[in-house]
C-alpha cells in the first residue's frame, strides 16, 4: 500500500514489496527488496525509491517505525517486527492446529505408493516409493484434505501369469507345497520362468551363421523350442487366469496373499500407512481395459499405428501405446483406467505418483492420453484434476552405483530396516545405558526407523542419494537421530521443571509469552514459518522442506537453551513464558515428524 501512495503512477500488478526472510538477523526479521525493481522500472536511484516508500509505511501495530536509518546497501527496506506482536503471533499460533489454517478448498490427493510386483521382495527402491508416498499423503491430511493411498501392485499381465505357470506345474507335480511356499523361493522361481520362457533366438541365428558345430545348435535349438513351449504355456495360464478359472486363480491367488503379506509387514516395520485397503492392484483394472480402449477408438482418440494402437500426446515425440499388435495390453493401458478411476470415481483433485523418477516419460504419456479422453475431468468441480509424477532419484552404494548386496543382488528392504535397528540399538545400549533393557529395546527401534526414513526424506526428491548407515545414525547434523534427541529434549526440560521446581505439569499452557532476547526472537520467528512450510512442502510435493524446517527448527531451539535459561530464568514469569516456548517448540517438532511418518519418543 505504501508503494501505492509513494508511486501512485505504478500499476497495482506491479507494487510487489517483495518481501523474505532477513539474511541479516541481526538488523532485521524481514526485509522489502521491492525499490530496486521500481527504482529500475521508474529510472530512480532505488534508494529515492526507498526513502519515499519507507515515508508512507504504516506498520506501527506490528513492526517498529520505518525510518532513513531501515533503507541499507541497495536499496533494502529492513523490517523489525515489535517484540509485543511477535509474541501476540506465537501466542496465536499456540492453539490446537499450530496455525494451520482450515483448508479453503478442500483437496482429494490420491496419493499412488508403494507398487510391489507379484513374487517379489521388496527391495530398497521401494524405501522411496513407500515412505515418500506415506509423507506426501500425511501431509495432505494434516493440512486438513483428504488422502487416498493407492497401492498399484504389479499383480497381472505376462510375467505375472509366467510365474503361476510355474508355480502351478510344480504344485500340481507335488515338488511343491503353496500352503508354505516362502517369498524367497518364490523369487527364485519368478525369476526361473521369465528365463524360461526367454528364446535364445539371437543366439541360435548366431551359431547358425558361424557354423558353430551341431552340438551347441542342437542344445540351443532345444532351448529355443522349450522358451516356446513355455511362453505359449504362459500364453494359456494367462486366458485362464483372465477368466479366473478356479485351479489357476488359486495358485494366483496365493502368490498374492504371500507377497502382500510381506508387503505390508515391512510397511508397518517402517511405521508407514499403507494397508490391506488401499490395495488396487493393475488386476482390478483387467476388465476396464478392453471398454477404455474401444471408448477411445470409438471417439478416435486412439489410432492405429503398425498394428498397435496409440494415442498421440501433445508435445511428445513418442506416443502412449494402449494394445499391442498381438492385441495385448500394456502398463500405460492399465494407468489411463487407473486415472479414470481415481479422479472420477474416488474423487480426486491431485493424483500423485509417487513412482521412480526413470518412468516420467511414461507418466508424461498417460497423463496426455487420460487428459485427451477427459478422464482427468473432476465431476464435482468440472475441472481438470492436477495429475502429478512425484518421481524420486535413485538410493545409490558407497561406490555411485545402483545400492546392492556384494554379489549385485537388489537388497531386500526388511533386511535394511532390520539392520538399521540392530545398528541403531549398539548406539543406544552405549548412550542410554540407564534407561531399562526393554525401553532401550524400543527406543533402539524408532531410532533405527526414524534414521532410515529420515535419511531419506531429507534428500531432495528427485536427486540421487548416496545410502550410508554411519552418516543416518550420526546424533550429529541433519538426521533423524538429532531429530528425535532435539525432540526429547523438549520433554524432558518440562519434566525437570515439575521434578526440580515443583511446577504442575499445564501451568505454564496459558502462560503469557514475552519475546525479549535475540534468541527467543530467533525462535519465535521460526515457530511462525511452520504453516507455510507445510502448505509449501504440499504444493511441491517436497517432504524433504519440512526436514529443512524442523533440522533448522531444532537449531535455533538449542541456540535459544543455551542463550535464555529456563528454568533459571530472572524470574517466573519469564520461567513460564519460556517453558510454554520450549512446550510449543515440542508440539512443531512433534507434528513435523509425525505428519514425515516418522516414530518419536518421549525419553531416549
Ligand atoms: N509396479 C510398478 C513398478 O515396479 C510401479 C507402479 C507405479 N504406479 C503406477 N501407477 N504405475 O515399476
Amino acid at each position: 500500500m505504501a508503494i501505492g501512495r509513494a508511486f501512485p503512477e505504478v500499476d497495482p500488478a506491479e507494487r510487489d514489496p517483495l518481501i523474505t526472510g532477513s539474511k541479516m538477523a541481526k538488523l532485521a526479521d524481514f526485509q522489502s527488496n521491492g525499490a530496486m525493481a521500481l527504482g529500475k522500472k521508474l529510472g530512480k536511484n532505488p534508494r529515492e525509491v526507498a526513502a519515499a516508500i519507507v515515508k508512507h509505511v504504516d506498520v506501527a501495530d506490528i513492526a517498529e517505525p520505518l525510518t532513513e536509518q531501515s533503507i541499507a546497501g541497495p536499496g533494502f527496506i529492513n523490517i523489525k517486527l515489535r517484540s509485543d506482536a511477535l509474541a501476540m503471533l506465537v501466542t496465536r499460533m499456540d492453539g490446537a492446529t499450530l496455525g494451520v489454517p482450515v483448508p479453503e478448498v478442500k483437496e482429494t490427493a490420491v496419493v499412488d505408493l508403494c507398487g510391489v510386483n507379484l513374487a517379489k521382495q521388496m527391495h530398497i527402491g521401494h524405501l522411496r516409493a513407500v515412505i515418500i508416498g506415506d509423507a506426501i499423503a500425511r501431509l495432505f491430511e494434516r493440512l486438513g484434505h483428504n488422502a487416498v493411498r493407492q497401492n498399484h501392485v504389479g499383480d497381472w499381465g505376462l510375467p505375472i501369469a509366467m510365474v503361476t505357470a510355474k508355480l502351478k506345474q510344480l504344485s500340481d507335480a507335488k515338488k511343491i507345497d503353496m500352503a508354505t511356499l516362502s517369498l524367497d523361493s518364490m523369487e527364485k522361481l519368478y525369476k526361473l520362468s521369465q528365463l524360461e520362457c526367454a528364446a535364445e533366438e539371437r543366439g541360435l541365428a548366431m551359431a547358425r551363421k558361424y557354423r558353430m558345430g551341431p552340438k551347441v545348435i542342437a542344445e540351443l535349438e532345444a532351448q529355443v523350442e522349450g522358451a516356446k513351449e513355455a511362453m505359449a504355456h504362459a500364453k494359456q495360464t494367462l486366458v485362464k487366469l483372465q477368466a479366473h478359472e478356479p485351479a489357476v486363480f488359486a495358485i494366483w491367488q496365493r502368490i498374492s496373499d504371500i507377497t502382500m503379506k510381506a508387503c505390508l509387514d515391512t510397511c508397518a516395520a517402517l511405521h508407514s500407512n499403507v494397508k490391506a485397503e488401499h490395495s488396487a492392484g493393475e488386476s482390478s483394472y483387467a476388465l476396464e481395459l478392453g471398454p477404455v480402449v474401444e471408448e477411445l477408438t470409438k471417439r478416435g482418440i486412439a489410432e492405429e499405428s503398425a498394428g498397435a494402437l496409440i494415442v498421440r500426446v501433445e508435445g511428445l515425440e513418442e506416443p502412449c501405446i494402449i494394445r499391442k499388435s498381438d492385441g495385448g495390453y500394456l502398463y500405460a493401458t492399465t494407468d489411463v483406467a487407473a486415472i479414470r478411476r481415481r479422479v472420477q470415481k474416488l474423487d480426486g483433485t491431485r493424483v500423485i505418483y509417487c513412482v521412480d523418477i526413470r518412468q516420467s516419460l511414461h507418466f508424461k504419456q498417460v497423463f496426455g492420453a487420460a487428459h485427451r479422453a477427459g478422464y482427468d475431468i473432476n465431476l464435482a468441480t468440472k475441472k481438470p484434476a492436477r495429475l502429478e509424477h512425484a518421481g524420486f532419484g535413485m538410493v545409490l552404494g558407497d561406490d555411485g552405483r545402483p545400492f546392492k548386496t556384494r554379489s549385485g543382488e537388489n537388497v531386500k528392504l526388511m533386511d535394511v530396516i532390520n539392520e538399521a535397528i540392530r545398528r541403531a540399538a549398539a548406539v543406544v545400549n552405549e548412550r542410554s545405558a540407564e534407561l531399562p533393557e526393554a525401553q532401550r529395546a524400543r527406543v533402539a527401534e524408532a531410532v533405527g526407523v526414524a534414521a532410515l526414513k529420515y535419511a531419506d526424506l531429507s534428500n531432495d526428491r528427485v536427486k540421487d542419494y548416496v545410502f550410508s548407515f554411519d552418516r543416518m545414525l550420526a546424533f550429529e547434523g541433519n538426521t533423524g537421530p538429532y531429530l528425535l534427541y532435539a525432540l526429547v529434549r523438549t520433554r524432558s526440560i518440562q519434566r525437570k521443571a515439575t521434578a526440580e521446581r515443583a511446577i504442575q505439569p499445564g501451568t505454564w499452557t496459558n502462560a503469557p509469552i514475552a519475546i525479549g532476547e535475540p534468541a527467543e526472537k530467533t525462535l519465535a520467528l521460526t515457530l511462525l514459518r511452520y504453516p507455510g512450510v507445510l502448505a509449501s512442502a504440499a504444493e511441491a510435493l517436497e517432504p524433504h522442506r519440512i526436514c529443512n524446517y524442523i533440522y533448522d527448527l531444532a537449531g535455533t531451539f538449542s541456540s535459544f537453551f543455551d542463550q535464555c535459561p529456563v528454568l533459571k530464568a530472572p524470574d517466573d514469569a519469564t520461567m513460564l513464558s519460556r517453558l510454554r516456548l520450549c512446550a510449543l517448540t515440542e508440539r512443531v517438532l512433534a507434528d513435523g515428524l509425525t505428519t514425515l511418518g516418522l516414530p518419536t519418543l518421549e525419553r531416549m
